[in-house]
């Protein structure tokens, strides 16, 4: 297994270009089981759980072929409608095929993912609109078979906004007979940009990014051509290491409107945050002024950059409470931030955290996607020697992260354990 070493205490500069959106990406490729025949899917990032949706589309009997992040899926001929255990519990997102395959063969078959790291992560939300849309739901020994000959639109309210929930409910209504509301929708910018892709194959979908999505269900659907839009995690994770590390960096595809409740919180904090053309140019602040943080789902302060901030409020000059309010196990950073000289405490869903002189270099260990990004932010302002280990979950959501850094002026390096 390989794992990171840093030499800290580089200031970072540069221009550095965000890759294509994981978590866009993801929705996209399953959108291409929607509609037979040649889908073209451009800027598709290179990562692991890209190439878990490649086979998982394969199982399925897609024919895919990518290079240099583009993407052709021949799904002309799908044969099966599992899938499989294994696949399913290395990336969760895959229960992303229930809706499609449900839409175009009326028969999906999709191993309940389990928890993970971060939480137990049920999909009961997935599971209660589609048979809100007439779907016969069974489990069978860990598996979802959910069957329906055509599924019809329904209202449909969630619990609470979730972000596969409502993707996976409005790729199944896109084909559904009738009209569908989702009451309560994620309005992150992932359900947009699939909106706008599922609208390209001629699905007639309105609201997509407010908490009201309208899917009035068409036959049939044609082929996708699109281009993934930037990676906003991935880009605030770059701000972040701008502003740890008393930097100035561009980081290129950083599009504002996908991050206004971090570049507030960063601004707050004492970062220089300007538009140039084509990115979002970040100064870190010689003094880090500690700020609180509460996860919200979008528009609010996104669960998926609070491990990260969490290391840059590390080093602030006071205290900083961060609420984690999406997920219910999301601070498994936090012990391995302790070992690197945080001082971190947690109650219940809430950490406090008392900003240090400086953070200490230290052997750690990665958790979860997130909080590996956490680990090398706080090992690039830490002193000496900063070694992470089990990096196999950055290179989930992360490409090539410490070619980037290091064109940064990083000091980091990626060695066989
Ligand atoms: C997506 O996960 C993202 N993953 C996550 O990013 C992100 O953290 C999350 O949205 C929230 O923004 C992808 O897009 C592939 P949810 P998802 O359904 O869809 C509960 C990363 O680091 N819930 O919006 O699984 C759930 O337990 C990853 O890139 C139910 O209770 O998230 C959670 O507490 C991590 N029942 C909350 O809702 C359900 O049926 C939000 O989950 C569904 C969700």
């Amino acid at each position: 297994m390989d794992k990171i070493v840093i030499h800290g205490g580089r200031r970072l500069s540069g221009e550095v270009k965000v890759s294509g959106a994981k978590n866009s990406a993801l929705p996209l490729l399953f959108a291409t089981l929607l509609a037979p025949g040649v889908h073209r899917i451009a800027n598709v990032p290179d990562l692991r759980d890209i190439a878990t949706v490649e086979k998982l589309l394969t199982v399925l009997g897609a024919q895919v072929t990518r290079k240099n992040g583009n993407f052709v899926v021949d799904s002309g001929a799908i044969e099966s409608v599992e899938a499989p255990y294994d696949l399913v519990r290395t990336m969760r997102a895959s229960v992303l095929v229930l809706g499609p395959l449900l839409a175009r063969l009326g028969h999906a078959r999709v191993s309940l993912p389990g928890g993970c790291a971060i939480g137990a992560r049920p999909i009961n939300l997935h599971l209660k609109g589609l048979e809100a849309m007439g779907a016969k739901i069974t489990l069978d020994h860990g598996y979802v078979e959910a069957r329906a000959k055509r599924l019809r639109g329904a209202r449909i309210l969630f619990d609470m906004p979730t972000v596969g929930g409502t993707e996976n409910l409005m790729m199944a209504a896109s084909l559904a007979q009738g009209t569908t509301v989702l009451e309560n929708a994620a309005c992150e910018p992932e359900i947009v940009e699939l909106a706008e892709a599922l609208n390209k194959m001629g699905a007639r979908i309105e609201g997509a990014g407010t908490d009201s999505v309208t899917i009035e269900g068409v036959d049939e659907l044609t082929p996708l051509v699109h281009a993934v839009m930037p990676d906003r995690i991935e880009a605030g994770t770059f701000m972040v290491a701008a502003a740890i590390t008393q930097g100035d960096v561009l980081v290129t595809g950083a599009m504002s409107s996908h991050l206004e409740a971090l570049i507030f919180k960063l601004r707050e904090a004492g970062a220089e945050i300007s538009e140039e053309t084509g990115g979002l140019r970040v100064k870190g602040p010689r003094k880090i002024t500690s700020v609180d943080i509460k996860t919200r789902p979008h528009p609010g302060f996104p669960t998926d950059m609070q491990a990260q901030f969490m290391a840059l409020m590390a080093l602030g000059t006071g205290t900083s409470v961060i609420t984690e309010n999406v997920f219910e196990n999301r601070f498994m950073h936090v012990c391995e931030l302790q070992r690197m000289g945080a001082n971190i405490s947690i109650e219940g869903h809430t950490a406090t955290v008392k900003g240090v002189k400086g953070l200490l270099g230290a052997p750690v260990m990665a958790t979860d996607l997130r909080a590996s990004a956490s680990l090398i932010l706080a090992g690039l302002a830490a002193d000496n020697t900063t070694e992470i280990s089990r990096i196999y979950h950055l290179d989930r959501g992360y490409e090539r992260i410490e070619e980037k850094l290091k064109s940064l002026g990083a000091d980091i390096e990626r060695v066989k354990e």
